[in-house]
């Protein structure tokens, strides 16, 4: 089956996944991978959410797995939100912000710091004394971990103020002893590649895992419970900002030095520079030398170094204006292209999957990446055989970017798709002017792992239990040869897959029953017809009682309902009429699936019963007015009928106009937490609802997830 690529299917598809071998392990003590394989996707899926913060959801394997532990740090809430900080990825994007922060071209001095890649604390210090060490979290609410800090030697625990003395400006007055009473400095904990290094030796030696790169051995360090496991992880600590310096202070750089002074370790390789000029070629000096340092980095930040300019521009929402991350490009690694498979997409396209020679890129290893198709391959001139660049952009999804020695690529022959499905032999087909080959056989079998796995999604009939792998093995095991064959499964059908324990496969019998009875839209999306979208599929819904009775609209009539235009109506009702679908909905129907519209899924408008036959016609075309609410009240579903509830302040909004949004988009409003509602909408100072929500394990989004929801930019979760 096909790695998704597009970041938010593939961390469905990775949470899917995760959550089987989850299941598997605790339902049937027979894990279904290693744990180095459940821990490279479990690491795919966190590099993803980091990489798509809105895309995070505390219903993650990610957010569970941790919990027990995470649980018992206590919660630090940060007087002052830790912040995030903006990115730049090219030096354009890097000559925009210095636009925004300095548009009159005034002299203007920064300080260039290496972007460190660990972890995000706050060390507060009374008297010189550090009190607590406190994880970013959520940027509001971190977590307790003093103890481990305590085991990076270079942490002071109590600061020398007048020590290192040096008559420096930022220092205090000459013989003082004067130490600010409180100080918050903030830094980074990271390991050094050296440390990782040797705590693998020592891990192999004892038969464990090898941790795969310094950021994420760090955050495992920094979350362990027991400080003596901490220390193992040979932790370091670079302070990189101070958030209270005295008055007399006036530079970040400056403020740096002080620190400095008074025994903390700080940021290295800091630099001061004067001009634009200077901030450039000192990034390309840290690119150029990134490999010879001994910790990992991604790229450059680049802060104003007067403190009363960086007041003045003051912070955006989750990050300061005053400072941005440059990021190095993405780095690649050279692998053999062993040979470029074909995986089938769900309405038979064939999209060419190069499979490597396993390869470290970043800490993950990587075996496979998707092409695109023939076109691209022959764009950057890959062939199987060759050496070539594997690239993760963004630190994200691998992709083969070019060959690695372009002078040898001649002695392999180019790829050609094939002529013949491989799957049924059936002759491939392409559309002229477009990219992308087809196997138009509906039945084709190569179709049926991503439909089946499309079926039991969570947008259509939300099976839970049955992810991926799941499927794929009921399939190879012959249960399944239509996705309407589910609602026939016995559970003695499913002991007899390997690794199905009993606990399993209650759940998944019981996510079977649950589906039974999911409402029609959920029903035509899962049929898997080509351009049968979510939109197309609750049109149909608000006008049909039943798959049959769409199935007896024409092309025409189609084409009156709203979202539908004559491509997608030409392609839905070919669909619907497919022998495949009849069967499914055969299977469907036989095996107990109501498949119609539920009276809580009942528009303000009429079925097709209820306006007559006619008056799809008249009711959806000509009568305007009707036409009209139809539209209205298909125009946003974006949060889909979910249950809502509001709490803490949200930026820039009233409670009442949040929860008006809510609904305008198709949700409904809860004013308390309940086991009937799906999601917690966390603003600032979120208090006992929040922790209900946790007890109630109730989905919690905050208020930028909840925003990019309502505007549809993620559609999951439904
Ligand atoms: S300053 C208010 N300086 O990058 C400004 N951050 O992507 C806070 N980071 O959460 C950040 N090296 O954990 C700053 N030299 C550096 C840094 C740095 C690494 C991390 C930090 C932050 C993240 C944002």
């Amino acid at each position: 089956m096909a790695t998704e690529t597009n970041p938010a299917r593939r961390i469905i598809q990775l949470r899917e996944e995760l959550e089987q071998h989850n299941q598997a392990y605790h339902g049937s003590d027979d894990p279904a991978v290693s744990d180095q394989e459940y821990d490279q996707l479990f690491q795919e899926l966190q590099q993803l959410e980091a990489a798509h913060p809105q895309l995070k959801s505390d219903l993650s394997p990610t957010g569970k797995v941790g919990a027990p532990a995470k649980n018992t740090f206590q919660q630090v809430r940060h007087e002052e939100p830790m912040l995030s900080l903006a990115n730049a990825h090219s030096e354009q994007d890097f000559r925009d912000w210095l636009k925004r922060v300095n548009p009159n071209n005034q002299p203007m001095a920064f300080t260039c710091e290496p972007k460190m890649d660990g972890l995000a604390v706050r060390l507060e210090y009374r008297n010189g004394v550090l009190q607590r060490a406190a994880t970013r979290g959520d940027g509001q609410v971190g977590e307790d971990v003093t103890n481990n800090l305590l085991t990076i030697p270079e942490v002071p625990r109590q600061l020398n103020w007048s020590r290192n003395y040096k008559g420096h400006p930022a220092d205090p007055e000459p013989g003082s002893t004067e130490c600010p009473e409180y100080l918050d400095v903030r830094g980074e904990v990271f390991m050094t590649k050296r440390s990782l290094k040797e705590v693998n030796v020592k891990r192999i030696a004892k038969g464990e895992p090898e941790l795969l790169n310094t950021r994420n051995a760090a955050a495992g360090g920094l979350r362990q419970l027991d400080p003596r496991e901490a220390r193992e992880r040979q932790l370091s600590f670079y302070a990189y900002s101070w958030r209270n310096p005295p008055a007399r202070v006036t530079g970040h750089h400056q403020g740096l030095q002080q620190l400095q002074h008074a025994g903390l370790p700080t940021v290295d390789r800091q630099f001061h520079c004067e001009t634009v000029d200077q901030v450039i070629r000192q990034f390309k000096q840290l690119q150029q030398d990134r490999q010879s340092l001994d910790y990992d980095i991604d790229g450059m930040v680049i802060k104003v170094d007067d403190l009363t300019t960086q007041n003045q521009l003051g912070n955006a929402s989750r990050e300061p204006r005053w400072a941005i991350a440059w990021k190095f490009p993405p780095e690649g690694a050279v692998t053999t292209l062993l040979d470029i498979e074909i995986s089938h997409g769900r309405f038979g396209r064939l999209t060419p999957v190069a499979v490597l020679s396993a390869v470290q890129l970043h800490g993950i290893t990587v075996r496979s990446a998707s092409l695109h198709n023939e076109e691209d391959i022959h764009r950057k001139n890959l062939r199987i055989g060759d050496k070539v660049v594997v690239e993760r952009a963004g630190d994200v999804i691998p992709q083969v970017t070019r060959p690695a020695n372009p002078v040898d690529t001649e002695n392999f022959p180019m790829f050609q798709m094939p002529a013949d499905c491989p799957s049924c032999g059936q002759k491939v087909t392409t559309v002229p002017g477009e990219v992308g080959h087809w196997c138009e056989n509906d039945d084709c079998p190569s179709r049926l792992p991503e439909q089946l796995t499309h079926f039991v999604g969570r947008s259509c009939m939300d099976i839970d239990g049955l992810g991926e792998t799941w499927c794929k093995l009921l399939i190879e095991h012959g249960l399944v040869s239509n996705p309407g064959d589910l609602y026939h499964l016995t559970r003695e059908q499913l002991l007899t897959l390997p690794r199905m324990g009993n606990s399993m496969a209650t759940r998944i019998l019981n996510g079977i029953e649950a589906s039974r009875h999911r409402p029609l839209n959920k029903v035509f999306y899962g049929l898997g017809i080509y351009r049968l979208g979510r939109d197309v599929s609750k049109t149909l819904m608000e006008v049909c009682s039943s798959v049959q009775q769409a199935q007896q609209l024409t092309v025409e009539q189609l084409t009156w309902l709203p979202n539908i235009g004559g491509t997608i109506a030409e392609a839905t009702q070919r669909g619907l009429q497919q022998p495949r679908v009849n069967h499914l909905l055969e299977r469907m129907a036989a095996g107990g699936a109501v498949m119609a519209k539920l009276p809580e899924d009942r528009p303000g408008y009429g079925t097709v019963e209820a306006t007559n036959q006619s008056a799809v016609q008249a009711g959806a075309a000509r009568n305007e007015e009707e036409k009209r609410t139809m539209e209205q009240s298909t125009q946003s579903r974006t949060l889909n009928g979910q249950t809502y509830v509001v709490t803490g302040k949200i930026e820039g909004y009233t409670r009442t106009e949040v929860e008006g949004l809510i609904q305008q988009h198709g949700g409904r409003v809860a004013s308390s937490v309940n086991k009937n509602v799906n999601w917690l909408v966390v603003g600032e100072k979120a208090g006992s609802k929040l922790k209900k929500a946790q007890q109630l394990d109730i989905g919690i989004m905050d208020a930028k997830t909840f925003f990019a929801h309502v505007e549809g930019r993620i559609n999951w979760p439904e």
